[in-house]
């Protein structure tokens, strides 16, 4: 194992262990997050690809909010938020500007992840402060744990704000937006189901 595959199992560890907690949830987010869990390794595994510097300027402000996040997330993340694969997968927008370069995800469990695995996707998403990830859907099951900050989440026709440790369960193509407001908003998502077909904008 090098350094990095050891930091990186600490941080997988980590969101595994926030994910676990969504057992206290209702019915569809516990048997959700225990199905990801499920799929999750539970011991330190070589890595499919090796991590890189990222050229994604997230990379740079995840820190501080892993910082909020509190101790465990700091000493877990930040070492590694510059080495995470954070990428920004859709065609810009001309009703997006810049949103490209406000946010990303990183995928470390999944078909190309550092973590191989054809059944789950499993990451971190990151969106900046003022930046709305606009509505959208996908065939996949998504479940999002909010680890920092706070964002305006739009499921269907209803609007909540979303914090730390709220758990929001996306089913099979249901349209869902996100506006992050005066601070950025750091979360765990995962994917399950069909995970191979792309989101598509609404
Ligand atoms: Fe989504």
């Amino acid at each position: 194992m090098t350094d990095a595959a050891d930091a990186l199992w600490e941080l997988l560890r980590l969101m595994r262990a926030s994910f676990a907690a969504g057992a206290y949830h209702g019915s569809a987010i516990a048997a959700e997050a225990a199905r990801v869990v499920a799929e999750l390794p539970d011991r330190p595994v070589v890595l499919a690809k090796p991590l890189v510097a990222s050229a994604h300027p997230v990379a740079a402000e995840v820190p501080e909010a892993a910082r909020l996040a509190g101790r465990a997330w700091d000493a877990a993340l930040s070492p590694l938020a510059a080495v995470l694969p954070w990428r920004y997968g859709y065609a810009p927008r001309l009703d997006a500007p810049g949103l490209e370069r406000r946010m990303a995800w990183a995928e470390l469990v999944g078909p190309d992840a550092p973590i191989r695995s054809d059944r789950v996707g499993f990451g971190l998403t990151f969106i900046g402060r003022d930046t709305f990830y606009l509505p959208h859907r996908h065939p996949a099951v998504e479940l999002y744990a909010v680890v920092a900050g706070s964002a305006d989440w739009t499921l269907g026709e209803e609007t909540t704000r979303r914090r730390p440790e709220d758990f929001v369960l996306h089913p099979a193509n249901a349209v869902h937006a996100m506006r992050a407001g005066s601070e950025p908003i750091l979360a765990i998502y995962s994917w399950t189901g069909d995970i191979v077909t792309a989101t598509a904008f609404t």
